[in-house]
């Protein structure tokens, strides 16, 4: 039975999807690291909100672990890069609490612009002082917004109805994009110099970490407000605490902290900061919404059914689908094929898409072919998630082609493997897009299916040599159920494949061997 750990509160509806489609749920809520390092083997599903932390070390002792599903967007409490490498999807929920992050980030604008929480405590503790709390409008102001995904166009369609202009910096946003939704691109320099209220909507990456630092602070206007409701490393905090206390900056409106729950308060405790413990997306709504899109999307990858937002795997169209998907087996056994030929380490891989198949997105086949090459050296669990980087790490340099030109299949696929002794090359394609089949190696024309023994061998183009391989064959047994012949010249080096209903033993390899015409012999399985 398949096991899921949910490590994080997760609303019942997507528990009870979990356990309806027959896992065996366990709610582990607030498991210290160590522990979790223990029981993760256990688990073939995961589940996580913000809390649990899927680092590195604990993704390592993950064995069985095929997926980890984010109830939320930001999935960088996932060490993406080591759940790559053990094959394991991460994947998100995006889109279900983008309305509630946007309102609470709105709020905290409004909250921030009118001191609502510090007139509240003061009149809280029974004190009528209305002077000291004078604010601002948003009406005719600038927002600048960095980030304009999905909760940054929200607030964008916000702040327009309230007769803010807005101004938004985003590196992969088109200015037609942009003017679509009556928004201004500017630079993050243009975006700080004009803005009365900047708002961060970026995921935390290596770029946006301290995006808003000492530099970009110093842009911003005196009486400006900075508001991060995105995560807290996207601003430096000292920097920011630093133009707070010396009033560079008018004010701040902060969800999200570099530690949660923060270590130091010093930011949050300012008179001119109204902050929340990480509740942008704390909704009845939102919980709902994440934890039944992370729970259907967990079940569909778990049953082998879908993959979906996940951010390791390449999502595929249901077109592009459709035309590569018979093409998974080929290359699969293109590359456990070649790889049991060639002689040497193997430094490179060149794939060319040659044909109709040139105009999709093909980078899973490349995976495909990569994980039957390695499948046999070596001992890790290598799948379509893994395989590529597994190479990398073991310095095999691959390289993707598509030409459509080339054209003497209708599709067709060609690797040459460089290895530190040689160059092989291999091409197969699919006859009538479903029969496998490799129709060149080395150059040499042939027309073998892929079939689960093989001999492959060289021999000299001399009369003979043919009947004395199958005569040799016959005498111990070994059915050819096909066979395949081809050379460049004649009476040069030819290639001999058979496909065998049974396997060769060493004596066989050793008699077929010892005959001076043939060059070389591999025993191949596929
Ligand atoms: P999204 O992926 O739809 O949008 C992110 C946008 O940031 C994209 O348009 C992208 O082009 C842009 N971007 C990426 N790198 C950038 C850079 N260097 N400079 C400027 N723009 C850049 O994501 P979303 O759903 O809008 O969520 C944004 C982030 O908000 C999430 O990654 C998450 O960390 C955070 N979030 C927080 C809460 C919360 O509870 N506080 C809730 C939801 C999301
Ligand atoms: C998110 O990235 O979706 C948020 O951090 C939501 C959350 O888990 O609270």
């Amino acid at each position: 039975m398949l096991k899921v750990i949910v490590c994080d509160k997760l609303s019942e509806e997507g528990i009870k999807i979990l356990q309806d489609a027959g896992f065996s749920v366990d709610c582990k809520y607030k498991t210290p690291p160590e522990e979790l390092k223990k029981i993760i083997g256990e688990y073939h599903g995961a589940i996580v909100r913000s809390d649990t932390k899927f680092t590195r070390d604990i993704i390592e002792h993950a064995h069985n672990l095929k997926v980890i599903g984010r109830a939320g967007v930001g999935l960088d409490n996932v060490d993406i890069e080591a759940a790559t490498k053990k094959g394991i999807i991460a994947m998100n929920s995006p889109g279900g609490n983008t309305i509630s992050t946007c309102e609470h980030t709105f709020a905290m604008m409004l909250a921030r612009a009118r001191s609502i929480p510090a007139a509240q405590a003061s009149l809280k503790q029974k004190l009528w002082d209305r002077s000291k709390f004078k604010g601002v409008e948003l009406y005719s102001k600038v927002l600048g917004i960095v980030g304009l995904g999905r909760i940054g166009k929200e607030m964008a369609k916000r702040a327009i109805a309230f007769g803010m202009s807005v101004h938004v910096y985003d590196p992969f946003i088109s200015e037609e994009a942009a003017e679509k939704i009556g928004v201004k691109l500017v630079s993050l320099e243009e975006l700080l110099k004009c803005a009365d209220f900047v708002t961060v909507h970026t995921p935390l990456t290596e770029e946006t970490k301290h995006l808003i630092s000492a530099k970009q602070l110093a842009l911003m206007k005196p009486k400006a407000f900075l508001i991060n409701c995105a995560r807290g490393e996207i601003i430096d905090e000292e920097a920011l605490y630093n133009a707070l206390k010396e009033k560079k900056i008018a004010g701040a409106a902060l969800d999200v902290y570099s530690k949660e729950p923060p270590v130091d308060f010093k930011l949050i405790e300012l008179d001119n900061v109204v902050a929340t413990p990480h509740l942008a997306a704390s909704t009845e709504e939102a919980q709902l919404n994440v934890a039944i899109e992370i729970a259907q999307c967990v079940k569909d990858a778990l049953l082998g059914k879908a993959i979906r937002n996940a951010a390791n795997y390449v999502q595929l169209d249901p077109e592009t689908y459709k035309m590569i998907q018979p093409y998974f087996a080929l290359c699969e056994k293109m590359g456990k094929f070649i790889s049991q030929l060639i002689n040497g380490g193997a430094k490179a891989i060149k794939i060319f898409y040659l044909g109709e198949i040139s105009a999709y997105k093909v980078d899973v086949l490349s995976a495909a072919f990569v994980k039957g090459f390695l499948s046999l050296s070596m001992e890790q669990d290598i799948n379509y998630i893994n395989a590529l980087e597994i190479a990398k790490d073991r310095g095999i340099k691959i390289e993707q082609i598509s030409r459509r030109e080339e054209e003497e299949y209708v599709s067709s696929v060609r690797v040459v493997v460089t290895t530190d002794k040689e160059e092989r090359t291999l091409e197969g394609t699919l006859f009538a897009n479903k029969e496998a089949r490799f129709v060149m190696m080395d150059g040499v024309h042939i027309e073998v299916a892929p079939s689960e023994h093989l001999l492959v061998i060289n021999n000299w183009d001399k009369p003979g040599v043919i009947g004395f391989l199958g005569t040799t064959l016959g005498s111990n047994k070994i059915n050819i159920a096909g066979m395949s012949l081809g050379r460049k010249t004649p009476k040069d080096i030819a290639l001999t494949i058979f496909n065998l209903d049974n396997p060769l033993n060493e004596k066989v390899i050793k008699e077929i061997s010892s005959n001076r015409d043939i060059v070389s012999l591999k025993s191949v399985r596929l």
